[in-house]
């Protein structure tokens, strides 16, 4: 088991190759109860009612799949669980699934009794190298994605690789692209690693080194910068456009594939502004390919993007901001892109 500790709003510890049955059963036993947030299918899947048979302490709340849970209703009826069954501060809530399912728990126990403690386990490789750790949390509303949220941390990130076990091929590479995100900003083993496996099979093998190499990263820039003054950005390479694709797509592609074609794309902007060199943007292709994610877009979705990418609650101003990278593990700020220059480099990635 490896810990690798963050210092935010509180400070916790991540901890990588634990038993989630053992675990489950230690934190609940710290609290008066626990409500656990999950979706219906992974309840199935990981036969939560067998495991919490004995817990007398564990509530179960299950939510739909994917981004669907992530929803004001459903905050809503977690909120009504919480206030049946008069959760106070002695008891907390446990979010065991993707993304979706940590940044809305997350939210659900900031904003209960102004912030109940919370517990992760990540149950896809996105949660892991991404959304539980680094305390943003959030639900989406019509306005938009992750636009109502809190930075609130949670006590602790559980995190069992066997979960990768029964994760789609599809769900696997969607979190390959943060994790080779990672790689291009700040750690180049990160790509040989990747590079030196000679099948799909051997990086899933490899899963808990790069697990703990990313997490390693993303650690170290949430505790030196929590809220996203400006070192935080760094973690956003390929996320401008990215974001913008993603709404564009109306929320059909993956995070991760977005991000992929985001990715490429800073990087040829990258070329044109902070020197990186052509052979790097031939990796960012070689090795996003490799897990089968798109590296292209339609040539005519391009004014659009361009409006999505302005009005990203990203976006401070009018002047569009994108992450660079000078060379691999070096990045880089860009402000000053013309709309001709940006249309230039989207011509080279899109199809
Ligand atoms: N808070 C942050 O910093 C942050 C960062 C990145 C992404 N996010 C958010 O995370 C979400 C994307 O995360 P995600 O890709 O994990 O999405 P997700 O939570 O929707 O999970 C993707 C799919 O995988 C299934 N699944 C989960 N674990 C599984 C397993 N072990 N075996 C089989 N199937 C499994 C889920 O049921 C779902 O259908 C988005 O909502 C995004 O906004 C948040």
């Amino acid at each position: 088991m490896t810990e690798i500790s963050v210092n935010s709003d509180r400070q916790y510890a991540v901890s990588i190759g634990i038993n989630w049955v053992e675990e489950l059963g230690r934190i609940s036993g710290n609290f008066q109860r626990v409500l656990i947030v999950i979706p219906q299918s992974l309840r199935i899947l990981f036969r939560i009612d067998d495991v919490i048979g004995d817990l007398k302490n564990c509530i179960i709340f299950d939510t739909t799949d994917g981004e669907s849970q992530k929803s004001a209703e459903t905050l809503t009826h977690i909120w009504g669980k919480l206030g049946d069954e008069n959760f106070t501060r002695s008891d907390a809530i446990i979010a065991i699934g993707g993304g979706a399912t940590t940044d809305l728990a997350g939210f659900a126990a900031s904003s209960w009794l102004r912030g109940i403690q919370w517990f992760a386990f990540p149950t896809t490789l996105a949660g892991m190298v991404d959304a539980s750790v680094g305390g943003k949390t959030g639900i989406n509303t019509d306005a938009g994605k992750n636009l109502v949220g809190a930075f609130y941390s949670p006590s602790a990130v559980l995190m069992d690789p066997s979960f990768l076990h029964s994760l789609s091929d599809r769900d696997f590479a969607a979190g390959m692209a943060e994790v080779i995100k990672t790689g291009f900003i700040a750690d180049s083993e990160i790509l040989s690693l990747i590079d030196s496996a000679a099948s799909l099979i051997e990086i899933r093998g490899k899963a808990p080194a790069l697990i703990e190499k990313s997490i390693t990263v993303k650690a170290r820039v949430v505790s030196a910068d929590f809220k996203e003054g400006k070192l935080r950005e760094i973690l956003n390479y390929g996320h401008t456009l990215g974001h913008a694709i993603e709404k564009h797509a109306d929320y059909q592609m993956r995070h991760g594939e977005a991000i992929a074609i985001g990715l490429v794309f800073a990087a040829e902007l990258s070329r044109e502004l902070c020197g990186l060199a052509e052979s790097s943007v031939d990796v960012h292709r070689q090795l996003l390919s490799r897990f089968g994610l798109p590296i292209t877009y339609p040539a005519q979705a391009w004014p659009q993007l361009l409006d999505l990418m302005r009005s990203d609650k990203k976006s401070r101003g009018s002047r569009l901001r994108f992450v660079g990278i000078s060379r691999i593990g070096q990045p880089d700020w860009i402000e000053a892109a013309s709309d001709q220059l940006l249309a230039q480099v989207y011509g080279r990635i899109s199809s």
